[in-house]
């Protein structure tokens, strides 16, 4: 009901709606409407109330909820029941809780926060409040585990044409996923599945993309290979002599093209279509041709990127001649000259 009287405030394009419109409309009480709208300011809406006019939203901030991501959605599966949370441990840990539970395809899990987001290799994510995407989602794929990497792979796909078509900035993929910018990470994606032997029962796929931080956001330790999609356009933005800040972008927006993106990728997976992902996988990778260091539990050489195979594994040429091809799990592919 909260978010009906925010889609009616929205409607009315900061003209004043008064409580009785709003009430008699909703088939709900003064009181119950007062209720919502001191809610809906407790999110962070800017919301005037007069005793004689009603009540007007002033202005949309980028604020993350059910309402603002589900509105414009063009998914038929993806996204069409979210979790929102201003704060949790980890997006991933209550995807996966519900998919235990056994919750449809599809189910989104969202925080404005949180407070033990995990990365690949056991390593942790920096998640703070209100800046970025910090979301997960559920997936049932009729795979076996060792196609997994495939959905993976795609993702890394999905996300560069979501924020290419939500920002206009265009991405690199370093393999397996890592979204970059210039050299320095603005996505990274954690893929986590349940299986048995021949069958994934779920896969939750975490997505984290830095989208309004400011340099100094990052602090010094991630400051040389982190960056936000607002930092980067900044960054661009001055290098032309430009001194104006470069507004926020809308997280929303963001969510929304990548969950449709994501559902476009995925039904190409389901239908056989993976060597076109893989062939635009290769059209956004900044790893392959680069010198690379792949570092695993048991082993750790040089060599240099060639190919990715059709299942997502890369192809090294190590210094010796010999090749190699790397699957993602336990792997760190470095640069020679640096994180990209
Ligand atoms: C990596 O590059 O190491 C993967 C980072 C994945 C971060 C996202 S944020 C949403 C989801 N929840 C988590 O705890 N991790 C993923």
């Amino acid at each position: 009901m909260k978010y009906k009287v925010l889609k009616m405030l929205k409607e009315s394009n900061e003209e004043y709606v008064s409580g009785e419109a709003i009430s008699g409309l909703l088939n709900v009480s003064r009181t119950a409407i007062w209720k919502y709208v001191n809610e809906l300011k407790e999110e962070g809406y800017a919301i005037e109330s007069s005793s004689k006019k009603g009540y007007k939203l002033v202005n949309s901030v980028d604020i993350l909820n059910e309402y603002e991501i589900g509105c414009n959605l063009k998914t038929d599966i993806f996204g069409r029941k979210i979790y929102c949370f201003p704060v949790i441990d980890s997006t991933n840990n209550y995807a996966k809780k519900l998919a235990y539970e056994n919750c449809a395809e599809g189910i989104v899990v969202v925080a404005e926060k949180q407070t033990s987001g995990r990365g690949r290799l056991g390593r942790t994510w920096d998640s703070m409040s209100g800046k970025g995407i910090w979301m997960s989602i559920v997936l049932r794929p009729s795979i076996g585990p060792e196609d997994v990497q495939i959905i993976t792979l795609a993702a890394s796909v999905a996300v560069v044409r979501a924020i290419a078509s939500a920002t206009g900035i265009r991405t690199g993929i370093k393999w397996p996923n890592d979204i970059v910018l210039d050299g320095k990470k603005v996505c990274g994606i954690l893929t986590e599945m349940n299986s048995e032997m021949e069958r994934v029962n779920f896969i939750v796929l975490g997505i984290g993309i830095n989208v309004n931080h400011q340099i100094d956001d990052f602090g010094k330790e991630l400051s040389n290979s982190a960056v936000s999609l607002r930092a980067y356009a900044q960054g661009q933005f001055s290098s032309f002599g430009k001194n104006e800040e470069v507004p926020a972008f809308n997280r929303s927006e963001i969510i929304q093209n990548v969950l449709y993106e994501l559902e476009i990728i995925y039904n190409k997976i389901k239908n056989n279509l993976t060597a076109e992902i893989i062939e635009e996988w290769k059209k956004y990778s900044v790893t392959l041709g680069k010198r690379v260091k792949i570092t695993s539990r048991r082993e750790e050489y040089e060599g240099v990127a060639r190919d990715v195979t059709n299942d997502g594994k890369l192809v090294v040429e190590g210094i010796d001649g010999a090749i190699h091809e790397v699957v993602s799990g336990e792997v760190s592919v470095r640069g020679i000259m640096g994180y990209a």
